[in-house]
């Protein structure tokens, strides 16, 4: 990897030199008919990643554009949506919501905890939603919801199942095509970005939408949206040779060259490989005296929020480790200061992290906490290999 620094952020994470190769060929028209073949493979990649009968969306946008996209398609003003938030990226769901009109009731979890399955039950039980946003992965907390559970129990009332997958797409199970107990329990949208578990720079909205998902917004008639109105997606979607709004062509090479990394990789490999890295770093930082927010039983396999032990200065700690060539994030809101996020997804190696926890171990000794590098390292990497089996 040409990369000078680790990005162990909670993305954008390490990008590949093809990716980089695909990312710097020669731009071209986005009519182009070379471009448009790209084009078309990126979107059915896409669609072969996620499994959906319906259509997936590839434009420019981060992240949030994705959830806008998939709210204001599906939910009207004055229709009722339900939150499901195991943190910060959960919460955001609320403002977008309220921004149009949509009436909102909240589920939040105490931070490194889930939303308890009763809970969202009985809520259910009380209104008629006509949505439920489930954040997949909790890039604040380290969280991952239960799809297993939740799912079921939302397409029991009727409602539509929304998954952000921005930090858990190409890492976590996100089959839309899975029967979740009953063959219409399924995930209607999935969305995400490019720039996390995918292992591409950001810049991508990606939003798949299945059939029934379709159907809401075809009854919905107007939607107070242009950019996002997947009414104007469509034609490129299913012929990237028409035009609505110009594609970023450098980074659909990019993306068309990631989700082949993912394809190529496998599904089945890549959930196990991020199970066991988020596991053996956790690992790994609790032989530190370090405390992931979030228990194993809920932690995301894609990042981890971890606890300083008492006393030790965030701002210093971060930048003895940028020193080393290491970049981590700090936490977020009231756990700024008291912890930090490492992301371990994407096309992240075991190597990398194994220096990533070296190099924190070297950088607590510097500090004045006395802790046994190698014997951290060690249970990495057993970690690792005990997971994989
Ligand atoms: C789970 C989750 N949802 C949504 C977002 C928003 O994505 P973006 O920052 O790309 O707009 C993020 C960003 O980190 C996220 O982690």
């Amino acid at each position: 990897m040409r990369n000078e620094e680790m990005l162990l952020i909670p993305g954008p994470t390490p990008v590949v030199d093809s990716i980089y190769d695909a990312m710097s060929s020669e731009t071209r028209g986005h009519t182009d008919s070379r471009f448009v073949a790209i084009y078309k493979h990126a979107i059915e990649q896409t669609r072969e990643l996620l499994k959906t009968d319906g259509e997936v969306f590839v434009i420019s946008g981060s992240g949030t554009v994705a959830m806008e996209m998939a709210l204001v398609n599906t939910v009207a003003a004055g229709e009722r949506l339900l939150i499901i938030s195991h943190g910060y990226f959960g919460d955001r769901f609320i403002k977008l919501a309220k921004a149009f009109g949509i009436e909102i009731d909240v589920l939040q979890a105490e931070w490194g905890q889930q939303v308890a399955s009763e809970e969202v039950e009985k809520k259910l039980g009380e209104h008629t939603y006509k949505a439920v946003t489930v954040t997949h992965a909790d890039t604040s907390t380290g969280v991952a919801a239960d799809l297993d559970c939740l799912v079921p129990l939302i397409k029991k009332h009727g409602a539509l199942v929304i998954v952000d997958g921005v930090c858990a797409t190409a890492a976590l199970e996100e089959d839309m095509s899975k029967e979740y107990g009953s063959p219409e329990y399924k995930i209607d949208i999935v969305l995400t970005g490019s720039q996390k578990a995918i292992g591409v720079p950001p810049g991508l909205a990606i939003v798949a939408f299945n059939q029934t998902a379709l159907k809401a917004r075809e009854a919905l008639g107007h939607v107070p949206a242009y950019y996002c109105d997947i009414h104007n997606w469509i034609p490129i979607m299913q012929n990237p040779a028409n035009y609505f709004a110009t594609p970023p062509v450098n980074l659909i090479y990019a993306y068309e060259e990631g989700i082949k990394l993912v394809l190529a990789e496998g599904m089945d490999e890549r959930i196990m490989r991020h199970a066991a890295f988020g596991r053996a770093v956790r690992t790994a930082l609790r032989e530190y005296g370090m405390t992931p927010l979030a228990s194993e039983e809920v932690a995301a396999s894609t990042l981890s929020c971890i606890l300083y032990p008492e006393g030790l200065n965030d701002t210093e700690f971060r930048a003895a480790l940028a020193q080393k060539g290491i970049i981590v994030a700090g936490a977020l809101a009231h756990l700024a200061g008291k912890a930090f996020r490492i992301g371990h997804m994407g096309n992240t190696t075991e190597d990398m992290l194994a220096g990533a926890i070296r190099a924190i171990g070297e950088v607590l000794n510097d500090m004045g906490y006395e802790v046994e590098i190698d014997k951290a390292v060690l249970r990495f990497t057993e970690e690792v290999s005990v997971t994989n089996q």
